[in-house]
């Protein structure tokens, strides 16, 4: 392929990326963007493998690594569960920051490279960048995943004087660098680039470890980001164009995403990564999961009663939560809502933007049960809905609809705003026990005089409610 071909390539897979992010945003398009992004990357990868760059003797151990790194990938997304998404992107990244390290290490040994002056001190300074935003991305990466699938606690771990340990290793960044942009040769200059390296991995480590539970959702689209601009240093270390603008293309969509995230939590973004919100410091807040009880009663109800509410309703929220994609329930609840629809109830769905696990994960689960997009409503848009709609039923969600957030200035999640469930004449909360939710902090939802609890696995209780409903 020659390099005008190459170039031509490039330019329709960088369009195409572009189509695809806008895609993206909004769920009728979503496939198309999809499909726009995946012929985006076919190319790019084509014409990277086939195009001037790559000497014929070196496509055979491209497309070897091709076949194993496609073969993992393919294997890991259809095994993965839906609810283990967010842990599969957050390793992801992982591999995103842990490219860039090798990449700059690659890049600084080469000795085929020789430059001088100006350029060479250019080089050099993409290489320290690179290795520092990649070895961020993938030590926080790794934490990120490790929190997401529970293996470690969604508590913040705020070591004392933790702000002055990133001052310290912020200091430390910047003269290691000085060190090695003066380093007279390659092996004076290894000791400050591995120095800095650790640096950057324990400073990826202390960033995430330091964040409470419920900042979660900024974490993981501020990691995505990073792994943006990670890619975009290793396109200046390749000196490769497309490279360099996806991975700015990647890196400032998550940004915006970031900004989303912390604009749903009523958050700024320098207070999440100085991190502790979500557990701790506020009033009783349970552990998560731990089934952890305050005073208060609670009313259960059962499948048959909850079918007999919303028989006897004219307007129905449903707002679904991580719970509904643990039991995989968005058939159920779609039958649910077509058989209530044909009776002339007015049902419509409620998302919060940080339900679930992952940005838009309620959304990919409703579209999955082909839920018509037109009664899929964002959280501002429905809010002011809740004191005219006779039943909200909350399917396996708990902080996005908890009271507190609004009602108690010393909860941990005071000032997120949540959807107003317990607005609506009767709500009913579908879980299965006590438990808190993601952020380890009790519901006073569930003790209001208006609310019911329909306790048991949410696609169980489904099922005879639907059954309850249809006889
Ligand atoms: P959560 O607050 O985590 O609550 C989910 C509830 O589902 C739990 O209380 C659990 O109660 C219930 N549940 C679990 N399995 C169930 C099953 N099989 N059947 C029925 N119920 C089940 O979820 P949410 O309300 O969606 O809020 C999301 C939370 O995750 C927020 O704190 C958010 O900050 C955080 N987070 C979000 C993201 C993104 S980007 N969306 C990323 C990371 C973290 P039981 O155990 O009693 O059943």
């Amino acid at each position: 392929m020659t390099a005008n071909i190459a170039t031509m390539a490039y330019i329709a897979a960088i369009i195409l990326f572009i189509l695809s992010l806008g895609g993206l945003s909004n769920p009728e398009s979503s496939r198309r963007g999809n499909l726009y992004g995946i012929v985006g990357m076919a190319i790019a990868v084509l014409a990277t493998v086939f195009g001037p760059r790559v000497t014929l003797g070196g496509i055979p151990y491209i497309v070897g690594a091709l076949v194993v790194g496609g073969s993992i990938g393919l294997y890991a997304a259809r095994k993965v569960q839906m609810t283990q998404m967010p842990e599969l992107v957050a390793l992801m990244h992982s591999l995103v920051g842990l490219a860039a390290c090798l990449v700059g290490y690659a890049s600084y040994v080469d000795t085929s490279i020789v430059l001088t002056g100006a350029e060479k001190a250019i080089h050099e300074v993409e290489i320290y960048i690179g290795i520092l935003i990649g070895a961020v991305t993938f030590s926080g990466s790794v934490i990120a995943f490790g929190k997401l699938n529970g293996k470690i606690g969604g508590k913040p771990m705020l070591l004392p004087g933790r702000h002055w340990l990133n001052l310290a290793g912020l200091l430390g960044v910047i003269f290691f660098g000085v060190q090695f942009l003066n380093a007279p040769d390659i092996n004076a200059g290894m000791m400050p680039l591995v120095v800095m390296t650790v640096i950057a991995l324990l400073f990826g480590i202390h960033m995430v470890m330091a964040i409470g539970g419920a900042d979660m959702p900024v974490v993981v689209s501020m990691l995505n980001s990073y792994s943006g601009w990670a890619a975009a240093a290793t396109g200046f270390m390749l000196s490769n164009d497309l490279l360099i603008v996806t991975g700015a293309l990647v890196g400032s969509s998550g940004a915006i995403l970031s900004y989303i995230m912390c604009r749903a939590m009523n958050r700024n973004f320098i207070s999440v990564i100085a991190g502790g919100f979500g557990t701790g410091g506020g009033s009783a807040p349970a552990a998560a999961g731990s089934g952890a009880q305050p005073a208060g009663e609670v009313t259960a109800i059962s499948a048959v009663e909850t079918a007999e509410l919303l028989r006897n309703s004219k307007s129905v929220i449903i707002v679904p939560g991580y719970g509904m994609a643990v039991a995989q329930a968005q058939h159920t609840v779609y039958e649910i809502t077509k058989f209530l629809r044909e009776q002339g109830v007015n049902v419509r769905f409620g998302i919060h933007p940080v339900a679930g696990r992952m940005p838009g994960h309620m959304n990919v689960l409703l579209a999955e049960a082909k839920v018509p997009y037109d009664i899929v409503f964002e959280m501002d848009e429905l809010n002011d809905d809740f004191p005219s709609t006779d039943v909200s039923m909350v399917i396996g969600a708990n902080d996005i609809v908890n009271p507190a957030a609004e009602e108690d200035p010393t909860s941990p999640i005071a000032g997120m705003p949540v959807l107003q469930v317990w607005k609506a004449k009767t709500s009913i909360v579908m879980k299965r026990s006590m438990a808190s939710g993601y952020a380890g902090v009790d519901n006073p939802l569930f003790y209001k005089e208006n609310n019911r609890m329909l306790f048991g696995d949410a696609k169980k209780m489904l099922d005879e409610v639907l059954v309850a409903l249809k006889s």
